[in-house]
């Protein structure tokens, strides 16, 4: 095989729809391969060669799309990106044709969407890997980059304490069953009506049981549970798709605002994180983010490494 240093790893899955769908080791094979491809890019610089990827996007993005297109294109493949917000998929032929259409000619499919299904059903009719770039219920391929970042910072995963501050969304799905595989104990803080449900926080427990690394994921509407914890992360209150319902996140989310005065409960020296794009002055101060502690952008950088370790993986198989 000509993609270097992935042929001994080899990976389980087929797809990345979903972190509860991977296995721990999986997990550890992207961040590992993550690493490779950042330390030495020359050596990567042929993965992708001959593919073509697939962009979809049914929402805005900078830093997937970004990421995705130059990632692609540093590997020596190819991305072509579809805006799909004037026409979400499956309305103009049903997701089942679109998916057996484009696995004639694309190697991978990478889809933005609104709805979490659209992208199982892709997945189910395409016999090309598809990957979730951000659904409703998930967001994987930030949860790569967050525990990269996390590992850069703060050296060995298993142990270190992470406290999630705000909506229990998608981005913090994805964090609950990334930080179960890879050992990092997750608080979860939010307010009453925006917890992230007790399917998610079950299913991440269940991880965490069976690979052993002894992670623990607790939930708590106490924004003073982020005490000791290694780093803080907060998100959007409102995310894409949640705009109705703006003003009454404004009022439920007031005290979980990430300011210095939080901060400094944490360990001393927490990091802070954010997927971004943040809202300066809502869930984050400026103080907060713009700190020597914030690691945002580096957030924001290991999204291409790691999806790029994510691609060259899965069209190694
Ligand atoms: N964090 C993230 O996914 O950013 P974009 O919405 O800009 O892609
Ligand atoms: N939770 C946010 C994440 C954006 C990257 C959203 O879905 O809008």
């Amino acid at each position: 095989m000509s993609i270097a240093g992935v042929t001994e790893r080899g990976m389980a899955m087929d797809d990345f729809i979903s972190l509860s769908k991977c296995s721990s080791q999986d997990v550890r094979a992207i961040l590992d391969h993550a690493s490779a491809i950042k330390a030495n890019p020359a050596a990567h610089a042929g993965n992708l060669v001959g593919k073509n990827i697939i962009l979809l996007f049914e929402k805005p993005s900078l830093r997937t799309r970004v990421a995705f297109e130059v990632g692609v294109s540093k590997l020596g493949g190819h991305a072509i990106y579809f805006d799909h917000s004037a026409q979400l998929i499956g309305e103009r032929e049903s997701v089942r044709d679109y998916a057996k259409n484009l696995e004639r000619w694309v190697d991978a499919i990478v889809a933005r969407t609104f709805s979490h299904e659209t992208i199982v059903e892709l997945a189910e009719h395409a016999q090309v890997p598809v990957v979730n770039a951000l659904s409703k219920a998930e967001h994987p391929c930030q949860a790569l980059a967050d525990l990269m970042t996390m590992e850069e910072h703060l050296g060995s995963l298993q142990g270190k304490t992470l406290a999630y501050v705000g909506d229990g969304n998608n981005v913090c799905h994805a964090l609950a069953l990334g930080c179960a595989h890879m050992g990092v104990n997750l608080r979860i803080i939010t307010p009453a009506g925006y917890d992230c449900g007790d399917c998610v926080v079950r299913h991440a427990q269940g991880v965490a049981s069976e690979n052993g690394l002894g992670a623990e994921i607790e939930t708590s509407e106490d924004v003073g549970y982020v005490e000791g914890a290694d780093a803080v992360y907060t998100d959007v209150w409102t995310s894409m798709g949640d705009t109705e319902t703006t003003d009454d996140r404004r009022r439920a989310f007031e005290a979980y605002r990430i300011d210095e005065a939080l901060m400094a409960r944490a360990a001393n020296g927490a990091l802070f994180m954010h997927c971004l794009p943040a809202k300066r002055g809502v869930e984050v101060t400026d103080a907060v983010i713009d700190s020597k502690s914030s690691v945002v952008y580096d957030q924001a950088e290991n999204r291409m490494h790691t999806q790029n370790a994510l691609l060259s993986l899965l069209l190694s198989k």
